[in-house]
């Protein structure tokens, strides 16, 4: 039996509740040794998105027949540099996927921890969150929105940015609850509270992270890696 050297996880008395480091919320790394042939646990096929976490929430905002609507949206990714092109796959029953079925546009922007709780209620159908009659979701998720920066939706005051992508192949099979759309990314703005003008960081944005269900992180450390080669999109 062998004994390595192992990064012990465990609860932080140093950290207050909700810091968190690497992605594990009030936890802290201390070094131990560990039992290299310890069992992993089998993980219930649908629970192995859950690995994925934790998953930025990015807001997707749209707008059909004068109609605004956001909702949240974390299965989202590049795919492409040159052109640039996202993909997002977004459930059948949303409305999102109505509005991008059939306008084929939309706007991404890029939430922060701070608007957690509009975020929350934008993904009612995921949160639970129910408006009071009358209000629609985004008038109820208290959330100041730009009706008019984008043509193709809203956009959430104080992202740290944001851009327009119009639609160039849905990518869908019969038996699953979501489609993916791929997009092509036309145009976009920056909060120069974060960003430079290159889309490097000049502070931490504090990204709003979804670890599992209703469980959120952001990030709390950043660096630079000591070199960069010159070849990088
Ligand atoms: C943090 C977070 C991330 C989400 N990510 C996705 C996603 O990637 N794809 C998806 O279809 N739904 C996702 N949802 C659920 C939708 O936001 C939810 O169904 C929402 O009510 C859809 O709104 P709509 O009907 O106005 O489009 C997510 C919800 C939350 C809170």
């Amino acid at each position: 039996m062998k004994l390595g050297m192992f990064l012990y996880a465990g609860p932080s008395r140093k950290l207050p509740r909700n810091v968190s480091i690497c992605g594990i919320m009030t936890w802290q790394c201390t070094l131990g040794t560990i039992n290299e042939d310890q069992v992993m646990h089998e993980l219930p096929v649908h629970k192995c998105h859950r690995l994925l976490a934790p998953r930025i929430a990015y807001l997707i905002g749209t707008t059909d027949g004068g109609i605004p609507n956001v909702a949240p949206f974390s299965n989202v990714t590049q795919v492409s540099a040159d052109p640039q092109i996202v993909a997002a796959a977004i459930n059948r029953e949303s409305t999102t996927f109505k509005n991008i079925a059939k306008v084929g546009r939309f706007v991404l922007s890029v939430p922060r921890a701070e608007h957690a709780d509009i975020v929350w209620r934008l993904g009612e159908k995921f949160s639970g969150f129910r408006p009071p009659e009358g209000i629609s979701k985004i008038d109820a998720s208290g959330g100041e929105f730009h009706l008019d920066l984008s043509g193709y939706g809203p956009v959430l005051k104080g992202v740290t940015g944001w851009f327009e992508c119009e639609v160039i192949s849905e990518v869908s099979t019969n038996d699953a609850d979501h489609a993916l759309f791929l997009a092509r990314v036309t145009g976009g703005q920056y909060n120069p509270e974060f960003l430079n003008s290159d889309g490097t960081y000049r502070k931490n944005s504090m990204p709003l992270m979804q670890l599992v269900l209703n469980s959120f992180s952001t990030t709390n450390e950043s660096w630079l890696m000591d070199w960069l080669g010159p070849d990088h999109p």
